[in-house]
């Protein structure tokens, strides 16, 4: 099923242009964070954004934008500084990529981030309602098991939702793990595509190496390793930071492959599919991440999780009940506001 898919990758030197196209509005918010600056890099350099407004609380978030204002490609870039700018940052945006919050320190779990990041999430789409209702939205803050609910649950509040156009992102897992299994069977790793499923945080996070192209053969013994690294590559980050935040560049890298996966969905073109965390009926959690196809709706169609091994199934059930409880969580706390 997955030979035919074409793999998004994330080529923005080979389609490199000057040109002006009548392309995306994109609002980062958090731009001027660890994860956002080099996010909003990414996406000034790829020619499918046309506007790009960088959104944070930080009061130097308009430097962060004049100073990519002066890369040599045609988007322009504005600057919003304080939640009183938030609704005209957001408005008219097309595609709102999210990485605004509190990062983990070593000893963290990505729910220990709900105190801080609920909130955050909360009031920026409480602002999205009614300034860009109709946009996509990449939700990147931790905990993504939670603040996905909590974007829905805003806006379901205000009758704005449409569940086709949230989405969590999940993408630096993919990347993760095409990464460790490519240096593991020695094959390049940008041409691997393993799919991983279920949530983003630890025993949620279900690599699928059986379903990995091109087909590796994996030895018994060392696939609950790997399948261990890829749940806990977050927390190898986290630790090898020392205190100073967790993965940056390469999230930012992953948040840019699925924005722009998101964008040539939009665009029309045809077979774009990522993984990633979205109200499903898939399975008994009612946010799950597998593969979905893009397209001008956002998710054109769920794909479901496909045929897993024994192996991968008890990894699923596992997940199942941490993933409800995170789930609920976000739901909850929503109804209680
Ligand atoms: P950071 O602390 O370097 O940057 C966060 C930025 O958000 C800061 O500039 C801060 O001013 C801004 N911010 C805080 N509250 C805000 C608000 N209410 N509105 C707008 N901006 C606000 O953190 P970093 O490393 O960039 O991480 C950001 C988030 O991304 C964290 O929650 C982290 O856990 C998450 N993350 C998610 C990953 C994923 O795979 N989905 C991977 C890595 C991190």
């Amino acid at each position: 099923m997955f030979s035919r898919i074409v793999r998004p990758t994330l080529n923005t030197a080979r389609k490199f242009s000057t040109s002006q196209q009548n392309n995306y509005r994109v609002t980062v918010c958090g731009a001027a964070g660890g994860i956002g600056q080099p996010l909003s890099l990414l996406l000034k350099l790829n020619p499918l954004v046309t506007e790009l407004n960088c959104y944070d609380i930080a009061p130097f978030t308009p430097g962060v934008a004049c100073d990519l204002s002066h890369i040599e490609t045609a988007s322009k870039v504005k600057g919003f500084a304080g939640q009183e700018s938030l609704k005209d940052a957001l408005s008219n945006a097309e595609v709102v990529v999210i990485p605004a919050g509190v990062p983990r320190k070593p000893g963290m779990t990505r729910d220990d981030l709900f105190g801080s990041n609920a909130n955050v999430v909360k009031t920026i789409f409480e602002c999205a309602t009614e300034a860009c209702p109709d946009a996509i939205f990449c939700i990147i803050t931790n905990p993504v098991n939670s603040c996905v609910p909590i974007a829905c649950e805003v806006m379901k509040k205000a009758n704005k939702l449409n569940p086709r156009r949230i989405f969590g992102v999940s993408t630096l897992d993919i990347v993760r793990a095409n990464t460790f299994v490519g240096e593991m069977c020695g094959v390049n790793p940008k041409e691997m595509n393993v799919p991983v499923i279920g949530g983003h945080s630890g025993i949620t996070i279900v690599p699928l190496f059986s379903r990995a192209t091109p087909k590796v053969s994996i030895p018994k013994d060392k696939l609950d390793a790997l399948t261990k690294r890829v749940q806990e590559a977050g927390t190898e980050v986290v630790k090898a930071k020392v205190g100073h935040g967790s993965a940056t560049l390469s999230m930012a890298y992953a948040g840019a492959r699925f924005a722009n996966s998101i964008m040539r969905g939009l665009k029309g073109e045809s077979n774009v599919i990522e993984c990633c965390y979205v109200q499903s009926d898939v399975t008994e959690a009612a946010y799950f991440s597998n593969p979905v196809l893009l397209g001008k709706a956002g998710l054109e169609k769920n794909l479901g999780i496909g045929e897993i091994n024994a192996y991968e199934k008890d990894l699923v059930s596992k997940a199942l009940p941490e993933l409800k409880k995170e789930i609920a969580k976000g739901v909850d706390w929503v109804k209680s506001q």
